[in-house]
């Protein structure tokens, strides 16, 4: 059986994020065009020099990136926090302790509820280019409601973590002790399985660096792979504690000290910043300028969740991220691409390049520096998901 073939054309800008088939560390490629086949790209390159293809698809002059890879959200989740906003808005401090309000409704949610919200926003995301995603549990906080979170989140994406260590279940708040044990143990048994991630909340008023420790310790034991929720509030152990345990990610990152800096610098935890969330809590920016000056690797993630980071828009946040941040666009571009790709330590995704899952944006713009030159436009007008056409 032979596989048709996609010769997507009229492409001004490509961005392969392969320095080998392109201009720079994004490997641009001008007037490009792009070939399919199946689920994977075939190949890539001038259009003078495209092969043959069974359907050519006209770009009609926009701009092709790969999609993005949000390798941050936390989508099993029911309820609104529209409250706690505005009074956040009004001046109140963003604590880990809101979670406890999409806990209770959480809780009360059926699975359905939870099994509609989750498609609800990952079409969302779907239709604004991100076409690689991570999700987690974390507002269940008992074994039965972690794992059914997780079971769910399965059925939609390979890229699930098991965030059992949120904060301290409200039902065990006067013994944070026994809530470790309890997730080290019973929780971790039935959630293991569902999950390919686990996760703590590394912060005052959550977990300290060495409940941390020992919850990833039993995460990998059971053969879960590490990352963090490292540094957001406050400065922590979060960065050191993900380097130690060779986490793909330390998520955050916004209190470092220069020793944190150096230690993700020299490893090969990636530092995945979420400005949703400082935009949504009014926090102080995480400075990417100095972890990229100091060689980190940098992921862009949305954090979608109904308490810190309500948006499920990449291109919002590679927007906030050239502005505030410190960082150019071509670096946005990668980190909402590649960086999130290195973040799930996966090569088939965040890149066009042949081989790779044939998953791209076209964008109403000539260039993907566009992404963050007109912010809040909504410029992705085309999306192929493993091949298939989805917008
Ligand atoms: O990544 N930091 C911890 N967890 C989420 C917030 C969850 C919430 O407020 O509901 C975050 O920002
Ligand atoms: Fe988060």
């Amino acid at each position: 059986m032979t596989t048709t073939t996609t010769a997507i054309t009229n492409i001004p800008s490509l961005v392969t994020n392969d320095p080998a088939l392109g201009e720079g560390p994004l490997g641009l490629v001008e007037d490009a065009a792009l070939v399919l086949e199946g689920e994977t790209v075939a190949w890539v390159g001038p259009a003078a020099k495209a092969p043959q293809a069974d359907e050519t698809y006209d770009a009609e002059g926009r701009a092709a990136i790969p999609g993005f890879v949000d390798s941050h959200s936390h989508l099993l989740f029911a309820g609104d926090r529209t409250k706690e906003f505005n009074a956040r808005m009004e001046g109140r401090p963003y604590e880990a302790g809101g979670i406890r309000t999409t806990v209770a409704a959480t809780r009360a949610a059926t699975d359905a509820e939870l099994e509609a919200n989750v498609t609800h926003y990952l079409r969302e995301a779907l239709l604004q280019g991100t076409t690689t995603f991570e999700t987690k549990s974390g507002y269940g906080l008992t074994t039965e409601d972690e794992s059914r979170a997780l079971r769910i989140a399965a059925r939609h994406t390979d890229e699930v973590t098991f965030l059992g260590a949120h904060i301290v279940s409200p039902d065990l708040a006067d013994d944070p002790a026994a809530y470790v044990a309890l997730v080290t143990g019973e929780m971790l048994d039935a959630c293991a399985p569902h999950a390919r991630w686990v996760d703590v909340f590394c912060e005052k008023g959550a977990f300290d660096g060495d409940q941390a420790r020992a919850i990833l310790t039993a995460g990998k034991a059971k053969g879960l792979h590490p990352r963090v929720h490292a540094n957001q509030l406050s400065y922590g152990p979060g960065v050191q504690l993900a380097v130690e345990l060779d986490a793909a990610s330390a998520d955050h990152c916004t209190h470092l000290t220069d020793a944190d800096v150096d230690a993700l610098a020299n490893s090969g935890t990636v530092a995945t910043l979420l400005p949703g969330a400082e935009f949504s809590t009014r926090a102080e920016w995480p400075d990417a300028r100095r972890l990229l000056d100091a060689g980190a690797t940098v992921a862009l993630s949305t954090d979608c969740n109904p308490g810190s980071s309500f948006t499920s828009s990449v291109p919002f946040c590679i927007a906030l991220a050239v502005r505030d941040m410190g960082m150019t666009p071509d670096e946005a571009l990668w980190a909402a691409t590649a960086g999130g790709a290195a973040a799930l330590r996966r090569t088939d995704v965040g890149r066009l390049t042949p081989g790779a899952r044939a998953d791209l944006a076209l964008l109403d713009a000539p260039s993907h520096v566009h992404l963050a030159y007109r912010p809040g436009v909504p410029l992705v007008s085309g999306v192929w998901r493993r091949g298939t056409r989805v917008r």
